[in-house]
């Protein structure tokens, strides 16, 4: 399979370096339609993935004072991207996020893919904005993910995130462990799965867990102090409420495609970035 990735972040290329030849690795800025067809027709893929966004710097905080960006990335650059490979007859997989749900949901079950959100900062907004639209074309997958985490070191990476804050709340959310998600992205586009996908690990983790095995398996000498949910508003550690939530998919395992448990998968995951620390 030859998938074309359009945004050479962090995700994209890891998977491109997973998928290796299968990828091409595409890093050109596109701002219209025909340039999502001239890629397209330069490299005749089978598939597209589209790993491009704006998801703040340093962190998505940015976005809430830079409304135009990040709706240019989120909202306008997918439909961009789905014209073109609708046009070329191309399936699109399209990286949504999980963090347009926020809290609970009202009846306390997992959040699945027919649930409408509620996101509430701007990049949650302009993100769900794309699924909303996306989700009424046809040959389209929306894999939503849940803060990445990897075992390969990157700032992005939830480990890295997690471990270097000094005050950290202990809530229970679900997550997406970066090897898995490369995998199920695989068997998507292998498949042209149309329709919105739940990429996050099955059950949930706490932060507690995480850093316990971080402390076990990373850094012994980790520490941090814990603070409760609303602190981190009233002690101006973000300026936006964040995310925290519980989500499960109904729409993988009708493909057949399996994720490991949470908390399997990620102490599997700090394991090994743990060993890759050592190299
Ligand atoms: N990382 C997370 O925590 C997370 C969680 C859930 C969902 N996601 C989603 O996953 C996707 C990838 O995220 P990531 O973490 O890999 O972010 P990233 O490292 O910032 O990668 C996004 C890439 O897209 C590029 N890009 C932006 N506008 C573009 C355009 N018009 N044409 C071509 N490339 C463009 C960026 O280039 P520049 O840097 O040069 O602007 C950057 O290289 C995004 O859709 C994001 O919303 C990420």
């Amino acid at each position: 399979m030859k998938i074309l990735i359009i945004g050479k972040g962090y995700l994209g290329t890891r998977c491109a370096e997973t998928w290796k030849d299968e990828a091409i690795l595409s890093d050109k800025v596109v701002e219209s339609v025909e340039d999502v067809e001239k890629l397209i027709d330069e490299h005749q893929p089978d598939a597209v993935l589209n790993a491009a966004g704006v998801v703040g710097k340093p962190n998505v905080d940015w976005c809430e004072t830079h409304q135009a960006e990040t709706i240019e990335g989120n909202t306008i650059l997918p439909i961009t991207i789905a014209r073109a490979c609708a046009n070329k007859n191309i399936y699109l997989l399209h990286m949504g996020t999980g963090c347009i749900f926020y809290g609970p949901k009202p009846d306390g079950t997992p959040w699945d893919e027919d649930d409408f959100a509620n996101p509430s900062a701007v990049y949650t907004r302009a993100k769900y904005a794309a699924d909303l639209v996306l989700s009424t074309m046809d040959n389209i997958g929306i894999a939503r993910i849940r803060m990445p985490l990897d075992s390969r070191p990157h700032r992005a990476n939830f480990i890295d995130k997690i471990s270097s804050f000094a005050k950290v709340i202990s809530v229970d959310n679900s997550l997406t462990v970066v090897e898995d998600m490369i995998d199920v992205f695989y068997q998507l586009l292998e498949k042209r799965a149309s329709g919105i996908f739940h990429v996050t690990n099955p059950g949930s983790v706490n932060h507690k867990e995480i850093l316990t095995w971080y402390e076990q398996y990373v850094d012994p000498s980790h520490s941090n102090e814990w603070i409760e949910e609303g602190d981190l508003l009233k002690l101006g550690l973000t300026n936006k409420k964040r995310s925290n939530n519980i989500m499960t998919s109904k729409n993988l395992p009708k493909l057949g495609i399996h994720m490991r448990p949470a908390k399997e998968a990620v102490e599997d995951a700090v394991k090994k970035y743990a060993e890759f620390k050592k190299q």
